[in-house]
């Protein structure tokens, strides 16, 4: 029996280079030797105000891209979570579980509440534990995440230990995967803030269906550190960032890019990551346009029909474990 992932992105705003290089690239990587499920977390996406008919499109579109990237549906499950309504149930049920405390300390709430939990949604404060239910009903070994969900992944262990501990083994207990290189890309308009859909800045972040004269233009604008040498060096974090781009893009080891660049000046080490950004893209946004909406309606179709099959299981698991009995099975 294959282990098993589990991982998901919001249909929110536009992929960029970071979701790329810190998830999907690895959810690729990994589909092969792991029976896989991705999904697009459309429920987590509503816990910030969206615009229904936007939401409704992107989350096609983020169907597009997961296949463009490489995901193939005929080893992988693909599936929105909204057609899955085993992912609130759970979730309310870990929800009982769950402290207060534990929420609190998530860094994702301070920042997304802009620190002012008086006025922020409650489903804010409670995403983690949906993000919990997503992946243990799945009996998920390892999730494929960048490191700004870090966090999450333990409350997700946490709450499987302390409902294994006090009704009975019942949820394999996930462990993270964050890739060594490109787990956080940082923003080129300030490379102390990662890369993210919702930069005030426009320039800050690569999206994945940018423009090559839009990249061009956003790495020629990117953010440099002081000094010449172009090395990875984690106290100059902007040209850090831009060499762990170029490197991931081109697929070189970090001596080479390094090697690359000696006696070089930043203008051209921009000129040439755009290039390569530019190249890498190319292919991928030539397959976004292969998929009908058809086409992907009935992937996500089959794939939701698995998806619940095996969260059935699982909520059904939980339900007997706790003595939530229904009058109608
Ligand atoms: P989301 O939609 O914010 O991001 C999708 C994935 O992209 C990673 N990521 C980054 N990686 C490197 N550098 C960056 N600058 C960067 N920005 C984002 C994220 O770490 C993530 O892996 N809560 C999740 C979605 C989710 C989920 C899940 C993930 C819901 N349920 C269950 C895994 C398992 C989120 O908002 O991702």
């Amino acid at each position: 029996m294959k282990k098993r992932i589990f991982s998901g992105a919001q249909p929110t705003g536009n992929l960029h280079l970071g979701n790329y290089l810190g998830a999907l690239k690895n959810w690729v990587a990994l589909q092969d030797e792991y029976e896989s499920f991705f999904c697009i977390v459309n429920l987590h996406a509503v816990t910030l105000p969206q615009d229904p008919q936007v939401l409704r499109q992107k989350t096609l579109d983020l169907a597009r891209i997961y296949l463009a990237s490489g995901i193939d549906p005929e080893k992988s499950t693909v599936f929105i979570q909204s057609d899955v309504s085993e992912h609130a149930e759970l979730a309310w049920i870990l929800s009982c579980t769950t402290r207060m405390g534990e929420l609190e300390r998530m860094t994702q709430f301070k920042d997304k509440g802009k620190g002012n939990a008086e006025r922020a949604g409650v489903g804010l404060f409670t995403y983690p534990v949906l993000m919990a239910a997503d992946i243990l009903l799945y009996q998920t070994h390892l999730v494929p995440v960048g490191q700004d969900q870090k966090q999450h992944l333990e409350l997700s262990r946490d709450l499987a230990e302390r409902f294994n501990r006090d009704f009975g083994e019942t949820f394999v207990v996930p462990e993270p995967f964050i890739p060594p290189v490109g787990a956080r890309i940082q923003s080129l308009a300030d490379p102390a803030k990662k890369m993210s859909k919702s930069d005030e800045n426009a320039n800050g972040a690569i999206f994945l269906m940018d423009d090559a004269d839009t990249i061009v233009k956003k790495l020629k604008k990117a953010v440099t550190d002081s000094g010449t040498e172009i090395k990875f060096d984690e106290t100059r974090p902007a040209i850090n960032n831009l060499l762990t781009i170029y490197q991931l893009m081109t697929g070189k080891t970090a001596a080479e890019c390094e090697a690359n660049f000696v006696g070089k000046g930043y203008g051209h080490f921009k000129t040439e990551t755009a290039e390569a950004v530019v190249e890498f893209l190319k292919p991928f946004q030539e397959r976004v346009k292969n998929y009908t909406d058809e086409d992907l309606k009935a992937i996500l179709r089959t794939g939701a029909e698995k998806a619940k099959t095996i969260a059935r299981e699982t909520l059904t698991d939980v339900y007997g474990k706790m003595g939530i009995v229904g009058a109608l099975n």
